[in-house]
């Protein structure tokens, strides 16, 4: 079998992740890594056992690379995106697509003039029971949607100690906690539930208004390590914590939260849809369990079993019901479907993996609730 050849750019939390992922898959091979500079593209070759490594002007010139994946800082996903495709080949770029949704919306023209495979990185959206409510939705179980609560919580940059380039605007972009996690939020939302988000009505806080910024580069969730003489003081213009109360399409409402600095929850995407037939709970830190409400009769839990859900969910199980699958499936499992759409060289006409489109309406949703934070009113999405 004639492998499709990867490369990889950026590999410091995500990347390894996403190499993971791809080694999973049995018509897939990454070939080549990229990094910032090549000494280090070199060194993280061979602690991740891949043969070439390459500045990322070099990586678009290698003919035998069919796709690459854009795993570095936001502020990059925009011209890597853009150059990548020029040079014809496949994208798979993280999340949040761009900065901006002027990028955003250029990269989604693009992509639809080369006729390439575009994804965005919404592997949350890969955890088969959150495939399960969409199915149960579609399949009529829900209802109407009468209320959505969702919330993000994390605590890794819970310290003013705790620092990272997504505290940086110029790297990160205006928003952080909404556009770092909350994109996350509002994707799936839409995804399980087919509603569109109408308008918003955000209230952001920074919980510390000042960080203390290691002199020295530290790599994501290692930052705990440096001693005081280390650190200088900066200024945090972005938030640690958001509110936004959501209208949508069908009449109905919803409320979301998003905070970086809650002790404890590690990485815990939580949703409560209710709707006129029943409601879901699922918590993406116990993601093998989802919980039904009913009005009329026990609650029920349903567990991740091939066996015992809908056909488009089992598609994305790989183990039987009791050996959990967790974050790294989530990946593979939207890699597997990216991969049949380069296999076959060209986008899909319904792709049921995250496109550049997609990556466009999450921006477009996050302006919009920056913009309602900063007049402190509604806006129309
Ligand atoms: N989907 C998810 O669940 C998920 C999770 C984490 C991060 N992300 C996204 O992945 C992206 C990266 O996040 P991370 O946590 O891995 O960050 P990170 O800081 O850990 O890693 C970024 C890597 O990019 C490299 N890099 C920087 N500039 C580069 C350049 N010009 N060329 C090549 N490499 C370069 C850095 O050296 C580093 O290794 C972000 O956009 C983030 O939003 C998504």
């Amino acid at each position: 079998m004639t492998k499709i050849k990867v490369g990889v750019v950026g590999t410091g939390f995500i990347g390894p992740a996403h190499i993971e992922a791809l080694r999973r898959l049995p018509n897939v091979e990454v070939a080549a890594l990229c990094e910032v500079t090549p000494e280090l593209a070199a060194a993280k070759a061979a602690q991740l056992g891949i043969a070439r490594s390459y500045t990322f002007d070099e990586l678009l010139k290698q003919e035998d690379i069919q796709v690459v994946h854009i795993c570095t800082p936001n502020f990059l996903h925009y011209t890597q995106s853009k150059a990548a495709l020029l040079a014809g080949k496949h994208v798979v770029c993280e999340k949040p697509l761009a900065k901006d949704l002027h990028e955003a919306e250029e990269l989604v023209e693009l992509a639809a003039q080369t006729g390439l495979v575009n994804a965005v990185h919404f592997n949350l959206r890969y955890y088969p029971l959150a495939r399960q409510m969409k199915a149960m939705r579609e399949n009529g179980d829900l209802g109407d949607v009468y209320s959505i609560i969702g919330s993000y919580l994390q605590d890794w940059l819970f310290y003013e100690t705790d620092y990272n380039w997504r505290l940086e605007p110029d790297k990160s972009g205006d928003s952080r906690a909404i556009a770092d996690i909350g994109s996350h939020l509002m994707d799936i939302i839409e995804y399980i539930t087919g509603l569109k988000t109408v308008s918003v009505l955000a209230d952001f806080n920074t919980i510390h208004k000042t960080r203390k910024k290691p002199l020295k580069p530290v790599e994501t969730y290692s930052g705990k390590m440096l001693q005081p003489e280390d650190y200088a003081d900066v200024p945090i213009n972005t938030e640690d914590h958001a509110n936004v109360l959501l209208r949508f399409n069908n009449g109905n409402k919803g409320v979301i939260t998003v905070s970086q600095v809650s002790a404890g929850r590690k990485n815990q995407l939580k949703l409560e849809i209710a709707g006129s037939k029943k409601t879901f709970a699922w918590n993406s830190e116990a993601p093998n369990e989802l919980w039904l409400g009913n009005r009329d009769g026990y609650n029920e839990v349903v567990m991740r079993d091939p066996s015992l859900v809908y056909p488009d969910a089992r598609s994305i199980i790989t183990f039987p019901g009791g050996h959990n699958e967790g974050f790294p499936d989530t990946s593979k499992q939207l890699f597997k479907e990216v991969y049949a759409a380069v296999e076959a060289g060209k986008m899909p006409e319904n792709p049921t993996f995250p496109t550049f489109a997609d990556g466009y309406r999450e921006l477009l949703i996050c302006e919009k609730i920056l913009e309602s934070n900063r007049k402190q009113a509604w806006v129309e999405v």
